[in-house]
């Protein structure tokens, strides 16, 4: 499963792409305005830091105006994917885009069915929001579940980029479930690797070396 990070936040991308462990990167409309700056050029910077996938999402909600928007995003950088919302409008521009070549990341999805037309037309990504799912008292994992059997089913290559993780568990969940992506925010990508086990045993290792002046020498 590719790591995303999901946030607007350059130096925050910056920091974390550091570990090489960082695939892409998904922005959306309320994290760019948390960050108080231009968006065309956040997402510029983005796109030369990370290797894989950079979505950038369109304001537009009509046809016209997410293909003008889609223009101006395309010529950003080679690994821009223009994110748009699943509507009949979003999924008409993703079927153009797509038909051009251009990468597609159908965001909103709520249903498997939803993610199902999605695929349809041509969407290089789907993200489903698991941890909004479960807010609205239904099963966010249940989804990434259905979406997997039934891209399976029918041989689509639509990736299956999950979305709205709120914890460490809907990692694993997403892992099992054979989710292509998993887009997080960086509180959560810093808890991959955490366990107190691990804290515990290289602490013992560290101060039993140093009692007994254990060396590597060259
Ligand atoms: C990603 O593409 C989504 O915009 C994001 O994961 C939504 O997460 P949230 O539900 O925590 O806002």
């Amino acid at each position: 499963m590719k790591i995303f990070l999901d946030t607007a936040d350059v130096a925050e991308i910056r920091e974390y792409a550091a570990s090489g462990l960082v695939d892409g990167v998904t922005t959306n409309p309320s994290l760019a305005a948390k960050t108080g700056r231009d968006y065309v050029e956040s997402l510029k910077e983005i796109c030369s830091i990370v290797p894989g996938a950079v979505s950038g999402e369109v304001l537009a909600t009509d046809y016209d105006g997410m293909m003008k928007e889609a223009a101006v995003l395309t010529k950003i950088a080679k690994n821009i994917a223009v994110k748009v919302p699943l509507t009949w409008d979003g999924l008409k521009a993703c079927a153009a885009l797509a038909k051009d070549g251009t990468m597609v990341n159908v965001t909103l999805c709520f249903s498997p069915v939803q993610a199902w037309m999605a695929a349809k037309a041509g969407a290089s990504f789907i993200s489903p929001f698991i941890g909004r799912v479960d807010d609205a008292g239904e099963d966010g994992m249940g989804l990434i579940r259905d979406i997997r059997a039934i891209y399976d089913n029918y041989g689509f290559k639509t990736e299956i980029l999950a979305a709205s993780i709120r914890s460490i568990s809907h990692v694993r969940e997403c892992l099992l479930a054979g989710a292509d992506v998993g887009t997080m925010p960086s509180d959560i990508f810093k808890k991959l690797i955490s366990h107190p086990l691990t804290d515990k045993g290289l602490a013992a290792f560290v101060a039993d070396a140093k009692k007994a002046n254990v060396v590597i020498k060259g």
